[in-house]
């Protein structure tokens, strides 16, 4: 047995709910006397915080996992854990694949990490893959950034789009109390945080699950009334909040958005298809008109709003005259930034058992041709900040070049400007804009 302190390492695939995860079992993990180590080869538990929302997103998973498995021959003393939505959607069947494993656990068990260790190190071991209500966590995350941080506000998803495991892997929706949110935000702010986000896979979703309604019928917890309820934290200079869902998205959420200093202009509705047949198929539950709708209600209040969103395409049945009402949208709309994607079939999901699969070809070809229209109509959007001044905060040196600093403008833009990473870590810094990219802005500090 050595006697330095026993070693960690964290690898998170898939998005920002995983990344909060990821931190929050960090934190629980330090509490528990682990020191971090960047490089898995010097670590005593290794955990992998996994993503199957697309195949290659899983199979990812499996190479690394095959690696620390060969490892454990050597090192029984080892242990492996596979947490997140790999772990949710396989559950038994992941130690069939690699027996190496001492712990499978889903996103919903995150934060009884230390409780599910414990019964490792007794010998055990652990599926916990069971739904489970999530408790509050007491420990604090190790959160990566010193400036910007992830709330979580609603867990899960009561959707059932027919392309989508997310609600199989992350279970029902089940919403924080405002109380503990504001509490976080609180503790945030204090820290020195600037910025935060408020985190769900469906935000708009937010207090359905509480307790409690208005004269007016609405539900007394909404996203809007969360806003205004944590707007006043001392410290916090920006919020923002993803993903956020057409088929709720409301008027007055926007209103809220317009009225709120601290809530940016950035908006980040996926619409998955332009297509009203495929988004029927999809069961998204609205139509282009709608999302178009809401696009243009955003910026009637907020001209200069900038919006991003998600995209699929060669979904099941998907034509090409569908697949062109896909690009007419992105080319009406003028996204800031769209993430697209070919579908992938996702076991367990209704629309991976339908006979009118497309080719990886023509999915490949079709990704291609949305992506080249996506940085053309980036780079138009970009072009509007030219000689503007924009408001950055400053996150971190661009490890391209150490002269300059890095931040996001209140767009979410990506700038780059001369600077001292020491001195402006955590600023909000106006910078003249003279140079744009489809996805990046250059300028200088004014005033500094
Ligand atoms: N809750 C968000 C998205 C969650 S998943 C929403 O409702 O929009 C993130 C993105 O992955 C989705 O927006 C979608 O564009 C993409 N995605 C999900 N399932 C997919 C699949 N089976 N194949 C390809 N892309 C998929
Ligand atoms: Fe998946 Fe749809 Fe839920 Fe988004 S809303 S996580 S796409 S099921
Ligand atoms: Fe992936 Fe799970 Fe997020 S499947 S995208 S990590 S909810």
């Amino acid at each position: 047995m050595t006697t330095s302190p026993r070693r960690y390492h964290i690898t998170t695939f898939g998005c920002q709910m995983n990344k909060a995860d990821s931190e929050r079992m960090a934190g629980i993990l330090e509490d528990m006397g682990f020191a971090f180590s960047e490089d898995p080869n010097d670590a005593d538990v290794i955990l992998y915080n996994t993503c199957t929302i697309r195949d290659n997103a899983e199979q990812k998973v499996y190479s690394y996992l095959g690696r620390q498995a060969k490892r454990k021959h050597e090192q029984p003393d080892l242990t492996l854990i596979v947490a997140g939505c790999v772990a949710q959607q396989e559950g038994e069947a992941l130690l069939r694949r690699v027996p190496e494993l001492d712990l499978v656990m889903g996103p919903q068990h995150a934060n009884r990490l230390q409780d599910l260790l414990e019964q490792v190190f007794e010998g055990n071991q652990i599926v916990a893959t069971e739904p489970v209500h999530i408790m509050e966590d007491i420990t604090k995350p190790r959160r990566d950034s010193k400036v910007t941080a992830w709330v979580n506000v609603i867990y899960g998803c009561n959707e059932r789009c027919t392309y989508c495991v997310v609600p199989n892997v992350r279970g029902v929706e089940q919403s924080r109390t405002p109380e503990a949110i504001r509490a976080e935000i609180e503790e945030i702010g204090g820290q020195g945080y600037k910025e935060i986000t408020l985190l769900g896979q469906n935000i708009d979703a937010y207090g359905r699950d509480l307790p409690g309604v208005t004269p007016e019928g609405r539900h007394l917890h909404t996203l809007t009334d969360l806003l205004y309820y944590v707007h006043d934290v001392p410290g916090i200079e920006r919020i923002r909040f993803a993903t956020s869902h057409p088929r709720y998205f409301t008027e007055r959420l926007i209103k809220a958005c317009a009225e709120l200093p601290k809530v940016c202009e950035h908006f980040h509705i996926p619409f998955q298809s332009g297509d009203n047949d495929i988004l029927k198929a999809m069961a998204r539950g609205y139509t282009q008109e709608k999302y178009r709708r809401i696009i243009d209600k955003i910026r009637e209040y907020m001209p200069d709003a900038a919006i991003s969103g998600d995209a699929i395409v060669g979904f099941p049945g998907e034509t090409e005259a569908q697949f062109e009402n896909t690009l007419k949208l992105v080319e009406e709309i003028g996204f800031d930034l769209l993430n697209t994607a070919a579908y992938s079939p996702r076991p367990g999901t209704p629309a991976a058992l339908w006979e009118n699969q497309l080719s990886e070809e023509v999915k490949a070809d079709r990704l291609q041709r949305l992506n080249h229209l996506v940085s053309i109509k980036a780079a138009e959007r970009s072009q509007r900040y030219q000689n503007r001044i924009e408001e950055v905060l400053v996150e971190d040196q661009n490890p391209k070049d150490p002269t300059q600093v890095m931040g996001r403008t209140r767009g979410n833009r990506l700038a780059f400007f001369t600077g001292n990473i020491n001195a402006l870590k955590g600023k909000l810094v106006k910078v003249k804009i003279t140079e744009f990219r489809a996805f990046s802005l250059t300028g200088e500090a004014i005033n500094l």
